[in-house]
C-alpha cells in the first residue's frame, strides 16, 4: 500500500527527530512491502520567519491530503519572554489542531523496565504503570468565546464551554480504548464547581450504559493530580477536558521519568497528528543529543491506529526497547555514555531490519 504521510519537523529539535523517525519509516516501509512517501510543511515560529503565519495555509493543504501527519515540536524563546507578541508559534498548534478536527489527545504512559530508577517517584510507586491519557483537544477554555479585556483593560476573561457531542466523542474513544484493555475509564473533572464539568459527568454516566463490561469512575481534578503520583497504577483509562488534561498529562509525563520517550496522537476526524510529548528544546537544537525514541514511538503509534500496520508498530516498539536495554540511548538516560541522536536513530533503524527480517 501507499500511504501519504505529512511532516511538520516544527522548530527546535523537531527537525532532527523527525529525520529519524523518517530512517525507521523507511525500513519498516521496504520490510514489508509499503510505500511511506513524504510531504514536508512548514509550521511553528520557522513558518513565521519564512511566511509572518505559524499555520500557513499550504501547510493546511498538505496535511488535509494527507493520510497521517507526523509533528515534531513547536516553539521558540524568543516568544515566550514576550508577551506583547502578536503572533505566537503557539497559535499555530491551536489553528492546526481546530483546522484539522484533532479533538482527542492520546498519551500511553507507560515505564520502561530498564528505566525504572529513572523516575523521580519510588521505584514501587512506579512499578506497573500503565495508563492511556485522553484530553480533549478542540474545546474548552483553549477556545471559548467570549474571550478577551473589558474596555478598560482592568478586567479578563475566558470562557469554558462544552456541547453534549464534544464529550460524548472523546468519552466514547477512552471507553474503546478500555475495552482493549483493563477496562476501567476514570474521568476527571471539577463536577462541584463548574457548569461544564457536570455537563461531562451526566454525558459519561449515560455513555457508560453502552459498555456494561466497562467500569467508570469519576475523580475531581484536585485529587486526580493527587492521585497520579501518590498511586499512578490505579489508572487504566484516564479522559478529561482540554485545560484539566494540558496539566495533568504534563504531570504524569514524569511518572516514567523518561519525557523523552513518550509518543502521542490526536486523533482527527480525518487524519490524525502523530507527535513526540517533548517540547522543541532549544538549548540542543542543532547538537544531535535529543532523544529520537518519542518521535519514533509515536510514528509507531501513527502505523497502528492510522494504517491499521499492527505488526509493523511491534517491530518498531520491540527495537527500542532493544535498543534501551542494549544501553543505546542518548545523554538523557545515560549521561555517562551517551550516544547522539543520529546514532540512536541508526542503531533503531537496524534492529528493525533485523526484526523484519525474522518475520
Ligand atoms: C501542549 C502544549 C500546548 C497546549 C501549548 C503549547 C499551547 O502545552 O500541547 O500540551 O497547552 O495545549
Ligand atoms: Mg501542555
Amino acid at each position: 500500500m501507499n500511504y501519504k504521510i505529512a511532516l511538520l519537523p516544527g522548530d527546535g529539535i523537531g527537525p532532527e527527530v523527525i529525520e529519524q523517525a523518517v530512517k525507521v519509516l523507511e525500513v519498516t516501509g521496504e520490510a514489508a512491502g509499503h510505500c511511506f512517501s513524504f510531504t514536508e510543511g512548514l509550521v511553528g515560529a520557522v513558518a513565521i520567519d519564512r511566511t509572518g503565519n505559524p499555520f500557513p495555509d499550504e501547510t493546511l493543504a498538505i496535511c488535509r491530503s494527507a493520510d497521517a501527519i507526523l509533528f515534531g515540536a513547536i516553539g521558540h524563546p524568543r516568544y515566550d519572554n514576550d508577551p506583547s507578541a502578536k503572533v505566537r508559534p503557539e497559535q499555530g498548534l491551536l489553528r492546526m489542531r481546530s483546522e484539522l478536527g484533532l479533538y482527542a489527545n492520546v498519551r500511553p504512559v507507560k515505564s520502561f523496565p530498564a528505566l525504572a530508577g529513572m523516575s523521580p517517584l519510588k521505584e514501587e510507586t512506579v512499578a506497573g504503570t500503565d495508563i492511556v491519557m485522553i484530553r480533549e483537544l478542540t474545546g474548552g477554555i483553549y477556545f471559548g468565546k467570549p474571550r478577551g479585556r473589558s474596555e478598560d483593560g482592568l478586567t479578563a476573561y475566558d470562557t469554558c464551554t462544552y456541547s453534549r457531542y464534544e464529550i460524548e466523542r472523546v468519552v466514547h474513544l477512552g471507553c474503546r480504548y478500555a475495552m482493549q484493555r483493563r477496562k476501567k475509564v476514570t474521568v476527571i473533572d471539577k463536577a462541584n464547581v463548574l457548569a461544564t464539568s457536570r455537563l461531562w459527568r451526566e454525558t459519561a454516566k449515560k455513555i457508560a450504559g453502552d459498555y456494561p463490561e466497562l467500569e467508570m469512575d469519576f475523580m475531581f481534578v484536585d485529587n486526580a493530580a493527587m492521585q497520579l503520583i501518590r498511586n499512578p497504577s490505579v489508572f487504566d483509562v484516564i479522559v478529561t477536558e482540554n485545560m484539566f488534561g494540558d496539566i495533568l498529562s504534563d504531570e504524569a509525563s514524569v511518572i516514567t521519568g523518561s519525557i523523552g520517550m513518550l509518543p502521542s496522537a490526536s486523533i482527527g476526524l480525518s487524519a490524525s497528528l502523530y507527535e513526540p510529548i517533548h517540547g522543541s528544546f532549544p538549548q540542543a537544537a542543532g547538537k544531535n543529543i535529543a532523544n529520537p525514541v518519542g518521535t519514533i514511538l509515536s510514528a509507531a503509534m501513527m502505523l497502528e491506529l492510522s494504517f491499521g500496520l499492527a505488526k509493523e508498530a511491534g517491530w518498531i516498539v520491540r527495537a527500542v526497547e532493544e535498543a534501551v536495554n542494549e544501553g543505546v540511548v542518548t545523554s538523557d538516560l545515560d549521561a555517562g555514555n551517551p550516544h547522539s541522536t543520529s546514532e540512536v536513530g541508526e542503531h533503531i533503524r537496524g534492529l528493525v531490519k533485523r526484526l523484519s527480517d525474522n518475520g
